[in-house]
């Protein structure tokens, strides 16, 4: 059985869906401070099979206790934490709080119940602003924000752990930017209020529920002079970690990964992408650089391929079909109303 911390979350929900579809058997912890457990419903509809919810916190460690005593939990899959970046220059310690706090809690009580195996959520944000592009593994680290140094902590934390006991066998995920939905339409991202995120803020355009984009800047020494990423299919890097839970079955030790496609694409080009997609006009104005952006950023995924056999399959224009699906299909996100049944283990 297979722990999922903040299953119920963007990537979380698309990850379950995978896990079930493969006859994983699936636990979600879940506060659902970002989320709701509509996702997970939706996912047991998708999918016809259910899994076993629990509301609570990662950082309680006696619900931690009563989880593995309870079932037999093989492997750890652990995205639940916080990702905004501007919130967390706001308010540093609830950051460190929830995700280094939380991400050592974690791994005390697994340790605990000997569970060693551990997928974590990183983030390509651990490169800061890198000297070149393509990323590669090997590239410096260093950070600009609470969040990102919440994940590199917890990054640093963890290999430190696999030093002291060799048998734990922990994958660092540095994902790009995941976009995209479930090519069902049924789930996807759903940003509280206004989005800071490129894809989401563009599908809210299209839909009508904002007027234009804000371009942050075109004088970037980028070829168009927008900033470029390397947007990756959340179904590509929901599959990412089933790669990971795989390759970890015969290796001690840290993996560290990126999980990217290796092109890079700029907003305009993602303006276009989404245009055709989804057919209607994207209004955009070219405003002034957003404070702490970078250039460009996009993954060298030669590793993935190599340790995880693991390689992102779609590109821009499903991202946005898919985007555009679910927005079309769910303008005001998730309803609260679709309950799953929650195990209480107060
Ligand atoms: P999300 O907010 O949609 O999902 C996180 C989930 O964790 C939510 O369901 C939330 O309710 C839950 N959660 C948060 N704190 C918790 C706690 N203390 N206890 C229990 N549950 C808790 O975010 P996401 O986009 O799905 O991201 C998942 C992970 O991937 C996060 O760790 C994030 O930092 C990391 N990540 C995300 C991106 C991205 O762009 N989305 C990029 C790189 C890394
Ligand atoms: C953001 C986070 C980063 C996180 C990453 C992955 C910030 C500062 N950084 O990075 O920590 O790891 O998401 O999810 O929030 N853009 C616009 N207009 C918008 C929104 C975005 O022009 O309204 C541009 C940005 O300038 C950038 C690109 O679109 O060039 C992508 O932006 P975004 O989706 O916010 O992702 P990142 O900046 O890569």
């Amino acid at each position: 059985m297979i722990l999922v911390t903040g299953g119920a979350g963007y990537i979380g929900s698309h990850t379950c869906l995978e896990l079930l579809q493969q006859r994983y058997s699936v636990v979600v912890l879940d506060n659902f401070c970002n989320s709701k457990p509509t996702s997970l419903h939706r996912v047991e509809n998708l999918v016809g099979g259910k899994m076993t919810v629990v509301r609570g916190d990662v950082r309680n460690r006696a619900l931690l206790r009563k989880l593995f005593t309870a079932y037999q939990i093989d492997a750890v899959v652990h995205f639940a934490g916080l990702k905004a970046v501007g919130e967390s220059v706001q308010q540093p310690l609830i950051y460190y709080d929830n995700n280094v706090v939380g991400s050592v809690t974690l791994t005390e009580v697994m340790a605990e119940y000997g569970v060693k195996t551990l997928v974590f959520s990183s983030s390509a944000t651990v490169y800061g602003d890198p000297a070149s592009v393509p990323i590669r593994e090997d590239f410096p680290v260093g950070t600009t924000n609470p969040y990102g140094s919440s994940k590199l902590m917890v990054e640093r934390i963890y290999r430190d752990l696999a030093v002291a006991d060799p048998t734990w066998r922990i994958a660092l995920l540095r994902y790009f930017n995941p976009v995209g939905a479930h090519q069902s339409g049924m789930i996807g991202e759903d940003p509280n209020g206004i989005p800071n995120n490129l894809m989401p803020f563009i599908a809210q355009v299209a839909s009508g529920r904002r007027e234009h984009l804000n371009i942050w800047g075109n004088d970037y020494s980028t070829p168009d002079g927008t900033g470029v990423r390397d947007y990756i299919h959340v179904t590509d890097l929901a599959l990412g970690h089933l790669a990971a839970l795989q390759a970890l079955q015969d290796k001690d030790g840290v993996l560290t990964v990126n999980l990217g496609t290796g092109q890079g694409h700029s907003v305009l080009e993602m303006v276009s992408a989404f245009e055709a997609a989804s057919g209607k006009k994207i209004p955009y104005r070219i405003a002034p650089r957003r404070p702490g952006d970078i250039g460009a950023c996009y993954a060298d995924p030669a590793l993935a391929a190599q340790l995880l056999g693991w390689r992102a399959e779609l590109g821009i224009d499903a991202m946005c079909r898919d985007a555009w699906r679910w927005q079309s299909m769910n303008p005001e996100g998730y309803f609260e109303t679709e309950r799953v049944q929650e195990l209480s283990f107060a």
